[in-house]
């Protein structure tokens, strides 16, 4: 999977991209990231990106003419390859990104050019001319897309065949609508604290029992909204004798 991440602030992609899971998914060639500057692609003689909104206002709004010309160079960079481009601007107005949104698109055979913008916002028109999809991260206001940007990828290339060890995937949190299980590891005894029993039981069967009642346990406590789409579902797949 290709990213093209369209930003004015490439340095707070370089940890990113050199740091632990998503540096070595880069390494095996799971997955490409590209960081193009905007700016790169500004015609104005005194190098700017963002003009004063019409009507008045406040803020600063990245225009049209570098934005785009920043998307078609992607649209072409990306063009020789047999896969669709998917063009996302990271905006909070845009759909709430959740597991299975980024499961969606880890599973895609499309290649993302993805948008951040900084100030107050984009030209609205870019957005229809290139039919953007918007993802928001969450219901507060950051200053620009790139942190949500890179929330946005983690998640997907974590999830893409290969990043990680795929046990890990399987028992992790929201993917079957309910939270992880507690973990403890070593020293068996910390301040008086033990753990669990079961858990240095060696009984398989009653560990993965024992994991699945403190799942739905932690689910109920932290995320009660959970746990009804869980019922839901555990219920559907009973009814198609799964
Ligand atoms: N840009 C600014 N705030 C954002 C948010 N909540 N999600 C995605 N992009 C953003």
């Amino acid at each position: 999977m290709k990213f093209i991440v369209l930003t004015l602030f490439k340095e707070m992609f370089e940890a990113f991209v050199n740091t632990s899971i998503i540096k070595r998914a880069i390494d095996k060639n799971i997955v490409s990231i590209d960081v193009v500057d905007i700016r790169d692609f500004t015609e104005d003689k005194h190098n700017r990106v963002d003009f004063p909104p019409y009507g008045g206002g406040s803020g600063m709004i990245i225009s049209a003419q570098p934005l785009s010309a920043a998307i078609d160079y992607s649209i072409e960079k990306l063009s020789c390859e047999n896969k669709n481009i998917e063009i996302i601007y990271m905006s909070p107005r845009g759909k709430v990104l959740n597991y299975s949104i980024s499961k969606q698109i880890s599973l895609s055979n499309s290649n993302y050019i993805i948008i951040c913008g900084h100030y107050e916002g984009i030209d609205e028109r870019v957005i229809e001319e290139y039919n953007i999809k918007e993802i928001s991260i969450g219901d507060y206001v950051l200053t620009g897309g790139e942190l949500a940007c890179q929330v946005l990828m983690d998640s997907v290339i974590r999830l893409l065949p290969g990043a990680i060890t795929e046990d890990s995937l399987v028992e992790e949190s929201h993917t079957n609508n309910l939270l992880e299980y507690p973990q403890y590891t070593k020293p068996y005894d910390f301040r008086g604290r033990k753990v669990p029993d079961v858990l240095i039981s060696g009984h398989h069967k009653n560990i993965a029992d024992y994991r699945k009642m403190e799942s739905i346990r932690i689910t109920k406590k932290f995320r009660p909204d959970l746990i009804d789409k869980y019922n839901k579902e555990k219920n559907n797949s009973k009814k198609e004798g799964n």
